[in-house]
This record gives C-alpha cells, structure tokens and sequence, in this order.
C-alpha cells in the first residue's frame, strides 16, 4: 500500500496502491476544468463535471465495467464513462438531456453509451438484476421553490425551471419516498459487493437550512441489502461566494456537494 504498484489481488478497481491510497480521501477538492461542450451542457442547469465523474468511476471499477445512472441529465456520468473505457447506461426521463448528452459525445468523439428515455422505475425493468458493477447519479433535487410556486399558483407550470420535472411539486417526504423507491430498483442493478454512489446539495432556503444529504442518506440507508459506507464532499470550485446575510446574519455559501457512497451487501 502507497506503493506505485498495482496489485493482481486488487478486485476493485485498476489502481495502485498510492492511486488507491489518495482515493480514499473524504473530501474532492481538485479543480475540474470547464469544458467538454460546457455551454452546451449547462442548459441543463445540474450537470456535473465529467472528469469528476471518471475520477470516481475509476475509484469503483475496473476498465470494461458496466456504470448504470438513472438519473442522467446531459450525462456527466456517461461522459466520464467513456473517458476511462468503461461501458455506461443512463435513464433520463426528459429526451431533451439525452439528445444533449450523444451531442456532446459526438463533438467530442466519445463512445456514445446507451441511453433510456423514460421514468426510470419503469425503464429499470428494462435491466438485468445483479448485472450492473456501479451506480453513479445525481438525485433530482427536491424543489422546494417549484413546490411553493405550485401552491401559490401564482406562476405556470411552463415557466418552472424544467430540469428536475419530476420533482416539482413534491413535499420533502414525497421525495425522499420517491428517490428511495427509485434507488431500491436500482440498487437490486448491481452486482453483489459493488457500490452506489449518490450526489446530492444541501439547501439554504427561507433562512433555513436542510440539510438533504442527511435526511437523503437516513432514508437509503433504510433499502434492503444497501450499506452507507461513506459521505464525501465534493467542494465545486466553479461556486462563488456570497453575502445575503451580511450584516446581520450568518448564510452559508453552498460550495459544496455530498457523494453518499452504498454497498450493496
Ligand atoms: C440532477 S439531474 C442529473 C444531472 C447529471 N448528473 C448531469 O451531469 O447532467 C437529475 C435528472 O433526473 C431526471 N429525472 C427526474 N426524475 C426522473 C425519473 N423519474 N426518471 C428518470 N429521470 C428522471 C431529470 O430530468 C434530471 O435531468
């Protein structure tokens, strides 16, 4: 261990020890450079950085393996499937993120991984029970300014931001339901021993905070045969800092994100 040597009982993934050694750090705080189409992807609005997404892919597979992300968006996942070689499947419920993401692949002259279009509990029929080795994803986020919109009625459903349409609306516990009715389809996808690794914001709303990483992970971890293993925090570099509170009051600046990480037993 800490060595430059890879180890032919490595099960897990193709790196070497020190490689191994330096995944294990809780906190991610490289910097991801902004590219691969990033205009083109940030219509999305949630879409993550794809070599991000290949720095922990290559943190639980090997080359050849198979990534499953239900939740895809313009394919931050996909992408960074395709930079280290391993085979990917994602299921967005909105076409629009998927003809995105096989534009960006094809700009970029990446493999164009398969895609679902669809709500992903049903689409996940679609998939073989312990066939997958990884999932990674990006949970819809619970839309709490939608939820107070729609209550209101004071704006239309057009004119809501479109990216996590299926959450609109929701009350925080129809939510977490959802995401645990979902995630348990999906987790049944993977291989037994292999991971899930789930990212997820916490919220600053209405001077309050919630803390969605911690409500998220209580309720996964209530999912048959899935065991939280870590929660790490991904410091987004790209966020800039702010001061809605100043003088008075103290208001975070949201410059993270959580990656809840799950084994499924
Ligand atoms: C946070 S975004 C994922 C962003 C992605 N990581 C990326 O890099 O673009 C969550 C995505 O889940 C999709 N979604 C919401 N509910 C869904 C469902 N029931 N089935 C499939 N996709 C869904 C939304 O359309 C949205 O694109």
């Amino acid at each position: 261990m800490g060595s430059n040597i890879y180890s032919s009982k490595n099960k897990l993934n193709d790196l070497t020890g020190s490689e191994w050694k330096f995944s294990t750090k809780s906190v991610i705080n490289k910097a991801y450079p902004i590219n691969m189409q990033h205009k083109l992807r940030s219509q999305h609005g949630g879409q993550k950085p794809p070599q991000l997404c290949e720095d922990i892919i290559k943190i639980f597979t090997k080359k050849g393996m198979i990534v499953l992300d239900p939740f895809m968006g313009v394919g931050g996942s996909l992408l960074g499937a395709s930079l280290c070689d391993r085979k990917a499947i994602g299921i967005d419920i909105t076409e629009k993120w998927i003809d995105i993401y096989k534009q960006v692949s094809e700009l970029e002259k990446l493999e164009i991984q398969q895609t679902y279009c669809g709500d992903s509990f049903k689409v996940l029929n679609k998939i073989e029970d312990e066939s997958v080795d990884f999932i990674l994803t990006d949970v819809p986020y619970w839309n709490m300014d939608a939820l107070e919109k729609t209550r209101n009625k004071t704006v239309k459903q057009s004119k809501l931001n479109n990216f996590e349409n299926n959450s609109e609306g929701q009350s925080k516990k129809d939510w977490l339901n959802n995401m645990k009715k979902i995630l348990g389809k999906a987790s049944k996808k993977l291989k037994k021993g292999k991971y899930m690794a789930v990212f997820i914001g916490d919220m600053y709303r209405d001077s309050e905070y919630h803390c969605l990483s911690g409500e998220l992970a209580l309720k996964l971890s209530e999912i048959d045969g899935l065991t939280m293993k870590a929660n790490l925090i991904w410091e987004d570099n790209s966020k800039s800092l702010h001061v809605f509170g100043y003088p008075a009051a103290y208001v975070p600046s949201m410059i993270h994100q959580n990656i809840l990480i799950f084994r499924r037993d």
